[in-house]
This record gives structure tokens, C-alpha cells and sequence, in this order.
């Protein structure tokens, strides 16, 4: 339902950031984006939700379509009325207004009579942000901020749901738990796009995943076979794919993408 098809980006003249990138996420999937620092997986998601231009970047070539209609044409409000909502990545929630404030914001696309379901929903999630719906986002902690991040985009019941990073910083336990949410938010029928710099749980969580490499589709495959390939064990989960096998040699720690990014 979602359509990449040969996109292309660049940022002012010098720097071309995607290189003829194709893939497609089905209704209802979850899609996960790899890559190393740099690889072009922000821009990607900025091309879909057609906010390249609030970073001085452009789609030189190629489309970008949701149930055949152009996304790459339209301007940002017009995609968040046909319901694809990004996550932008940074945790970015409105500091000093209140929780509350936050997820009304993110309740503005939305038809009037839809945002009482859609916030009974999102407190059914992150129960926190109904316990701290008076106090100002800032003061909630950066594991929180992302809830409140993620809870605002729910607020408009997305067909496609884009996550920049969402477990960044995160401590590990909370990793997990972002991995859960994604699981829980797909089952209420959101598509999501979800990009990670922690490939092992991008890859339990998510039906296919793809990897990029400075700008250009190294891979793409289901996430299972992507985390049995030994390219992504090598890079991405910090071991090899035989080593299951070696019986007399020491369990190697499966590391994140992030120690790896080093
Ligand atoms: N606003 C911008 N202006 C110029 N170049 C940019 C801009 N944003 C990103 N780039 C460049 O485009 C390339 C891809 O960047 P992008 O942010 O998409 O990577 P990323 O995979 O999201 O990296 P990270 O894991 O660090 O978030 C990089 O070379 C980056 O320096
Ligand atoms: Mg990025």
C-alpha cells in the first residue's frame, strides 16, 4: 500500500543522501530500516512523510505513493489527513506544555469524534502519560518523552506510523518495551515503518526490514532471513551466523547497533 519506488534525495547541491531506493511496506506490516550512522535512513523516512523540504532536501527522483496516490507532491498537512504520522527522531514533544497539551496537538488532524477513542487507546498503552497528564512534558523522563513522542502520533489513528529511532538512549529494558509497543500498535491494524539502531530487536519486531548503506538498498529480505544472513550478524548484531555452531567457543555477546556504531 505504501510505494517506494526509485527515490532519489539530495540536500542542497553537494550531498546526495538516497540513491534510487525502492521497497514497499503491505497494509498492516511492519518494515524495519538498518543502517549505520549516516546511511540515509532519517532522510528515507523525511521523503515519505514529504518533509524533506523543512531540511533543505529534495526528492530529485522517483515517487513515493500510499493506495496509488502521491505522497512526494503533497505538503506535509495534507499527508498527516490521510493519516501517515512520523515520529521525528530526538524524542521531540513541546516542553512546556502539559502532557495533556501534547497528545491534543497531536489530535488536531483527527475527526472530532474519533479523539476520545484514539486518546482512550493511547492511555491503554502508556498508562504514565494519563498519571502525568497535568504536569509539562519536560519534565518527564527521556523513556517517557518517547511514549508522549509516539502517544501524539497515535492521537490521529495512523494507516502508517514512521519511527525515527525510537529506542535511542534508551536503557535496555525500555528497548524491549518500545519493541512491544510496536507489536501492540501494529495489532490495531497501523502499518510501521520503524527505524533502529537496535537491529536485534528491529529484527524480532518487525515482518521485513531493509538495509542501507550510504544512500542505496544493500538488502531486503523478512527479518528472519535478514537476522539469520551473515552480513547483518557481522554488522549488526555484532556476531556470525555459525556461531550458534561452535559449541566450545564462549556465547559472543550480541551486541547493539549502537556499541557497534561505536
Ligand atoms: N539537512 C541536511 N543537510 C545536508 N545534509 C544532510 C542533512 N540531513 C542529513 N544530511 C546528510 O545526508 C546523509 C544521510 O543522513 P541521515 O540523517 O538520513 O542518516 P541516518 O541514517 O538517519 O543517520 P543517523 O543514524 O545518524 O540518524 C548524511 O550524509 C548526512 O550528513
Ligand atoms: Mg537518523
Amino acid at each position: 500500500m505504501l510505494k517506494i519506488e526509485n527515490v532519489s534525495v539530495r540536500y542542497g547541491r553537494a550531498v546526495q543522501a538516497l540513491h534510487d531506493v525502492s521497497f514497499d511496506v503491505a497494509d498492516g506490516e511492519v518494515v524495519a530500516v538498518l543502517g549505520s550512522n549516516g546511511a540515509g535512513k532519517s532522510t528515507l523516512l523525511r521523503a515519505i512523510s514529504a518533509t524533506l523540504a523543512l531540511h533543505r532536501g529534495t526528492v530529485t527522483s522517483g515517487s513515493v505513493t500510499l493506495d496509488g496516490t502521491r505522497l512526494d507532491t503533497l505538503d506535509p498537512a495534507a499527508i498527516v489527513r490521510r493519516r501517515l504520522m512520523q515520529v521525528p527522531e530526538g524524542r521531540q514533544v513541546f516542553g512546556r506544555m502539559t502532557v495533556e497539551e501534547n497528545l491534543r496537538v497531536g489530535g488536531l488532524a483527527a475527526e472530532p469524534k474519533r479523539r476520545a477513542a484514539a486518546k482512550a487507546r493511547v492511555h491503554e498503552l502508556f498508562p504514565v502519560l494519563a498519571d502525568r497528564s497535568a504536569q509539562p512534558a519536560g519534565l518527564l523522563s527521556g523513556g517517557e518523552q518517547q511514549m508522549l513522542a509516539i502517544g501524539r502520533a497515535l492521537m490521529c489513528d495512523p494507516v502508517v506510523l514512521l519511527l525515527d529511532e525510537p529506542s535511542l538512549g534508551l536503557a535496555p529494558q525500555l528497548i524491549q518495551r518500545i519493541g512491544r509497543i510496536v507489536t501492540e500498535i501494529n495489532a490495531g491494524g497501523t502499518a510501521v515503518v520503524l527505524v533502529e539502531q537496535n537491529a536485534s530487536m528491529a529484527l524480532q519486531v518487525s515482518h521485513r526490514a531493509v538495509v542501507l548503506e550510504v544512500g542505496r538498498l544493500a538488502l531486503a529480505g523478512s527479518s528472519a532471513e535478514l537476522a539469520a544472513s551473515e552480513d547483518v550478524q557481522r554488522l549488526y548484531l555484532g556476531g556470525h551466523a555459525d556461531d550458534a555452531h561452535e559449541t566450545d567457543a564462549p556465547a559472543r555477546p550480541r551486541r547493539i547497533l549502537s556499541a557497534w556504531k561505536g
